[in-house]
């Protein structure tokens, strides 16, 4: 294991929040706002992880106001280019030299843009490779009675992971994000019964890939609607931590969610 890669492992124990700010707030100043509002609350609770993912204009300033700090940053995507004629695109070095060192790939958002399971996994390797943590977002668009969602669900975690090598999961992380559970209410998201059974089959597929020493080493996170109200219900055994997109706009919301964890 080199350097870079032991660097980027979390702490065993430890849970790993996340706050995906997607396309907001609008303003530097909102952004720093909500930043140090959050780091401010956050004094003696070392036992998380605590990242923010701001937009990429957004990653270099915050950076500077987390100097010295335990908290993270993280970017919403990465190209799997070094560098070249890419208009648009932002590699995995430029992340790092902006202050970040996670990296998000493979959001549904993203996948409804167009982005394939190829796509992703060719950008989670351009991450692991130059050493950042790369969370991985996979789930399934809708639910069915008969489990048919699970073929689906299995089948993007295998595509989205496919170059990722047993020598590289250190640098992993796999975000469950069950399309039809993102941006409700806490009343309409999955329940801690349906999120215990995915745990269980995430790393089962993950086993099947890895072996179970190394499955269980990459951390399984779940988002979709986490909000202070769920929180403490859905921390259930198995989930390593979530990614929380809008409660994790408002410091108040997001700190009673790291608290719940
Ligand atoms: P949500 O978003 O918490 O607003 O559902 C989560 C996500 O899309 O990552």
């Amino acid at each position: 294991m080199d350097d870079m890669t032991k660097k980027s492992r979390i702490p065993s124990g430890k849970k790993l929040i996340v706050a995906n700010w997607k396309m907001n707030p609008s303003s530097l100043k909102e952004a720093k706002k909500i930043f140090s509002d959050v780091k401010k609350g956050l004094r003696g609770r070392s036992r998380k992880e605590i990242v923010f993912a701001p937009p990429f204009p957004f990653l270099y300033p915050l950076s500077q106001l987390s100097l010295r700090s335990k908290v993270k940053l993280a970017a919403q995507d990465l190209f799997w280019e070094s560098e070249g004629s890419f208009t648009g695109e932002v590699s995995a070095a430029q992340i790092k030299e902006a202050g970040a060192s996670y990296a998000i790939v493979g959001h549904s958002e993203r996948r409804a843009m167009g982005e394939g399971n190829e796509e992703v996994s060719k950008k989670a390797l351009a991450g692991a490779k130059a050493g950042l943590r790369v969370i991985i977002c996979v789930g399934e668009d809708k639910r069915d009675s008969a489990g048919n969602y699970l073929g689906e669900l299995a089948k993007e975690i295998k595509g989205s992971l496919s170059g990722i090598s047993g020598g590289r999961v250190s640098n992993i992380v796999v975000a469950y994000e069950p399309r039809w559970a993102i941006g409700k209410s806490a009343a309409d998201a999955i329940d801690a019964d349906e999120l215990h059974a995915a745990s269980i089959f995430i790393r089962k597929t993950l086993t099947s890939m890895y072996g179970r020493k190394k499955a269980l080493g990459i951390p399984v996170i779940y988002g979709g609607s986490v909000e202070p109200g769920n929180v403490r219900s859905l921390s259930c055994e198995g989930m390593d931590g979530f990614l929380v997109g809008h409660a994790s706009l408002k410091a108040s919301q997001f700190l009673k969610i790291i608290s719940g964890a």
